[in-house]
């Protein structure tokens, strides 16, 4: 390039600097290949329009305002990562083509997207529906963002609320503070603070997104009062009393919770679902024996006739998180470590899952051991670290929270699960005065009913480390599930509550230095297996502990 081709090119990059454009490697050999300073002068008049850097597009297509040019540049990142590229050459197509109307090209390419965000290697026939699975890219957050984040949690329980016959004239807190005379009122509200008064009784400070109010619960109303006590912070409630100043004297709290009429679902065919988690393989603590039994059996290998009548019925595998034991998850890990590699630890485990039997779907969720943020929502397991996983073509891979549907058929809507590893357990199991006198982190059963009922996996936001969205609160349990799949705590738990089956889900790995000094008292080795149609239970125990 002669000298005044690079002295242009650099008052080029120094134009756009000036409006705040950086402009991209891409951009920068589009220079490179002018050969006339006028030719690369050009290019300052695309300034006032949306610049197109990325070489695979013609520059005059940059004035088609119907793209959507975020998805593009998303669908771009998809396949820049070798995830995939059918949206990216969608959208090059779109663009080329130029023949879509604006409606049907935002629409065309979201549909797409959301199959190819969500989803990765199904098939058409492999019955298995990712209805939810969180895949926004990770971005610096504001306060705005965590405003916006509780404001859209408020929302979407408030709208579960509403229609309780109780609330029916719900109010705003600004109003009730605005009023002169005592009044019946309800407001839905977050719980910000909670005290205990002189008199024992519970104060709370709730907040609504027009205000905050005191709220007083009276000891003398004991129903009520065993509510509050258990109430945790940042949990939405419903609040019906008599306002005196910038006080509510509450007469009934009421919390969101499921429906009490849901239809228990059973399956036309006797088919089984099998759910494990918590494996840590690549610790030295792995059970390698018992989890080799485990994939003998599913394969009709071993068990009596009974036990290999229902392994030869299995027709989808949920692995709840942890599926490694990771690297630098707390200190001094390493002592603990037979691989220690992460990309290592995922690509021998894949050898392991090359043994399931291929009609078996395996639909996984990561955990706070495996390759990614700890903050939730976390997204499907990263494709650059567990490739072998995305590459194996009977695997799908949500996000931790997600909902699945599995064994949908005509005439059958099939089963919504909704998977989550767990990691607000031990909070809750120490801030819940009732879990916590009731066992604490060997109850899963209550932990899971207590997060049904505020309709929030997480509810306190030290409970967990999550990462705040303007647009809305994958946390609130929104969909009621079928089954309700969990982990983390390393026991197996089954019950239910109504409708809903609660699925905690054992471990493959002995106690842990780190997990005894999180209270942690495993029950390795077990598998939780459902029958679809009778939707009993069984667990079968693959250790001899
Ligand atoms: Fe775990
Ligand atoms: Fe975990």
């Amino acid at each position: 390039m002669n000298q005044d081709l690079l002295l242009k090119k650099k008052e080029i990059v120094n134009f756009f600097l000036k409006k705040n454009i950086l402009v991209s490697a891409d951009f920068l050999t589009k220079l490179d290949s002018c050969s006339t300073v006028s030719e690369m002068d050009a290019f300052k008049e695309l300034s006032s329009e949306l610049l197109i850097l990325n070489p695979d597009i013609d520059t005059n297509s940059s004035k088609n305002s119907d793209i959507n040019w975020k998805e593009l540049e998303k669908s771009r990142v998809f396949h820049e990562k070798g995830k995939s590229s059918v949206t990216y050459n969608k959208f090059l197509d779109i663009i080329k083509s130029d023949e879509l109307s604006s409606s049907n090209q935002i629409n065309a390419t979201k549909d797409v997207l959301d199959v190819e965000g969500l989803n990765n290697n199904l098939t058409e026939n492999s019955n298995v529906k990712v209805l939810f699975s969180y895949d926004e890219p990770s971005k610096k957050r504001t306060v705005q963002d965590f405003v916006g984040f509780f404001n859209q949690r408020h929302k979407k329980i408030e709208s579960f609320l509403k229609h309780r016959k109780e609330l029916q004239n719900l109010s705003s807190i600004n109003r009730i503070l605005q009023k002169k005379d005592k009044d019946t009122v309800s407001i839905v509200a977050m719980i910000t603070d909670k005290q205990i008064s002189k008199n024992n009784n519970i104060i709370l400070t709730v907040e609504d997104p027009t205000g905050f109010i005191k709220v007083v619960v009276n000891k003398n109303k004991p129903e009520m009062f065993e509510l509050v006590n258990n109430s945790v912070l940042d949990e939405v409630i419903g609040v019906v009393g008599v306002n005196n100043g910038n006080v509510i004297f509450a007469n009934e709290i009421i919390v969101p919770d499921i429906p009490i009429n849901q239809e228990l679902k059973k399956s036309p065919d006797e088919t089984y679902a099998v759910f494990i988690s918590d494996l840590h393989f690549g610790s030295k603590l792995f059970l390698k024996e018992e989890f080799d039994k485990f994939i003998n059996w599913i394969n009709g290998a071993v068990g009596n006739s009974e036990q290999k009548d229902i392994a030869s019925k299995i027709k989808y595998l949920f692995i709840a998180g942890d599926l490694v034991e990771g690297v630098g998850i707390f200190p001094g890990q390493e002592d603990e470590l037979e691989i220690m590699d992460i990309y290592q630890q995922y690509e021998e485990l894949s050898k392991l899952f090359e043994r399931f039997p291929k009609n078996i779907q395996i639909i996984v969720c990561p955990g706070n051991h495996d390759a990614m943020r700890i903050a939730e929502p976390q997204p499907p397991i990263y494709k650059d670290f567990a490739k072998a996983l995305w590459d194996m073509p009977n695997i799908t891979l949500v996000s931790n929270p997600s909902l699945v549907n599995i064994h949908s058929s005509d005439g059958f809507s099939g089963f919504n699960v909704l998977m989550y590893h767990g990691y607000s357990f031990p909070y809750l199991s120490d801030n819940v005065l009732a879990i916590r006198s009731s066992g604490g982190l060997t109850r899963a059963d209550l932990l899971m009913k207590f997060v049904l009922q505020r309709r929030h996996l997480a509810p306190p936001h030290t409970s967990n480390l999550s990462i705040p969205d303007m647009n809305s609160d994958p946390l609130v349990i929104d969909k009621i599930p079928d089954f309700f799949v969990t982990g983390h705590i390393h026991r197996t738990t089954v019950s239910s509550y109504r409708s809903v089956t609660l699925l905690n889900c054992s471990c493959w790995v002995s106690q842990s230095d780190e997990q005894a000094r999180r209270g942690i008292v495993p029950e390795p080795a077990r598998v939780i297996i459902v029958n679809l149609q009778t939707r009993q239970v069984k667990i079968l125990k693959f250790g001899a502990k």
